[in-house]
């Protein structure tokens, strides 16, 4: 394949983390690159959860000039395997012992052909509950452990002039909440038929009205549609006491740690109500693209090193709100929120109940995940649609996509 590829001694990598936190964790990347004489090209695409970085990079494959590497994960990394798009890593993660160092059950997640094609940098929860215990004491409230807590305490709080929520307005942050509800309400079983299976008696059933039937509740206490829409905003406005929750993935406490507000302590990290028993889980990996040069080859070979080096991965998930994805290495380095994750995805894996996120491309694949976002998105902006005609269309999206 005609590759064109960066210069020599140039890096350029594609990714969307373009949020304060998320650069900080990214710098710990591009001073261990650059150190090794290697020129860092920045290729950042606005827009958490990546969906629009994707489509710029689609383009750049598709006039044959892709970059040396690319923030690409979940599902998408077997698709472009099968397609022959991207390089393998396999010597590099056989040279590095990876097979001892990662979880058993997201080796398989990695490979294609019994070949590793992804290195990877961390582990994400998804389904937390990010707390300001401030406006809880104001109120004289406890904190909610349930969904119907959470919807009897809102009033409360707004009337105090409290925002309940913390919520950008884009399609994957509202999914998020979507992912959240229909695991703590319906369990992880359903969770998997739904998001997973893609069963269809699942996603049509009277459990998924339920589900639309909580969030139609949530729906009501949600802040009107912002201008920026980003998940980065909500969670300064959940530091300033604006708001009193933000349901999101860790990368919520990578902002916090930036602004120096301290996650465990001024920031609560709780798991999303009724969802102690699962973890819902997105890794973070790099692709690398076929390249004809020997150089650039041996750049790729450093870069995949350097995403699976222990210093890294502490120097960076510290800062990225993650965990390592290298089991070997000791929570001790860690804030309590990350001592908790790296604890609940041991339990979980233990019991089963490890949870690849639909929101975050891990369980189904780009046209899938459009199309659960394409509905819950007109769902949460129409109070109108109510939870039956909600399960209707998210069903007949959903089987259309596949
Ligand atoms: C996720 C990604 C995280 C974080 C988040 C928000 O998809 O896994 O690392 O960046 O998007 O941008």
């Amino acid at each position: 394949m005609p590759w064109l590829t960066a210069c020599a001694d140039d890096l350029e990598v594609l990714h969307w983390w373009t949020s304060a936190g998320e650069q900080k964790a990214l710098s710990e990347l591009q001073i261990r690159m650059n150190d090794k004489n290697l020129e860092w090209q920045d290729f950042a695409i606005i827009g958490g959860g990546g969906s629009e970085a994707i489509n710029v990079l689609k383009s750049r494959i598709i006039s044959g000039n892709p970059p040396t590497a690319a923030q690409i994960k979940g599902t998408t990394i077997k698709k472009w395997s099968k397609l022959n798009l991207i390089a393998d890593v396999d010597q590099v993660a056989r040279d590095n012992d990876w097979d001892n160092l990662l979880p058993d059950t997201l080796k398989s997640s990695l490979q294609f052909n019994g070949k590793y094609v992804a290195a990877p940098l961390n582990i994400h929860r998804i389904n937390w509950m990010w707390v300001n215990p401030e406006p809880f004491s104001d109120i004289n409230q406890p904190i909610p452990q349930t969904w119907q807590q959470l919807i009897d305490v809102a009033p409360l709080l707004q009337k105090k002039g409290y925002q309940p929520l913390a919520l950008g307005s884009e399609d994957w942050q509202y999914s998020t909440l979507f992912e959240d509800v229909l695991l703590g309400t319906q369990g992880a079983d359903f969770y998997r038929k739904a998001l997973v299976d893609l069963d269809d008696q699942a996603l049509s059933s009277q459990k998924m009205v339920a589900v639309f039937n909580v969030l139609a509740q949530i729906r009501k206490i949600l802040p009107a549609v912002s201008t920026d829409g980003k998940w980065d905003t909500a969670t300064r406005q959940l530091m300033a006491g604006k708001a009193a929750i933000q349901f999101s993935g860790d990368w919520a406490k990578g902002e916090m740690d930036f602004y120096g507000s301290k996650p465990g302590v001024d920031i609560l990290c709780l798991p999303a109500p009724q969802n102690s028993d699962a973890y819902i889980y997105t890794v973070d990996t790099m692709v690398m693209f076929p390249s004809t040069t020997l150089r650039q080859k041996q750049i790729q070979v450093k870069f995949a090193q350097t995403l699976m080096d222990a210093d890294f991965q502490v120097a960076f998930n510290q800062k990225k709100g993650s965990i390592p994805i290298r089991q070997d290495i000791s929570p001790e380095a860690f804030d309590q929120c990350a001592q908790a994750s790296m604890a609940a995805f041991k339990n979980s894996a233990e019991k089963a109940t490890l949870l690849p996120s639909m929101v975050h491309s891990m369980a189904v694949d780009e046209r899938v995940q459009r199309s659960f976002f394409e509905v819950l998105d007109y769902f949460f902006k129409h109070l109108d649609i109510d939870a039956e005609q909600a399960t209707k269309q998210l069903a007949t999206a959903v089987k259309a996509s596949h």
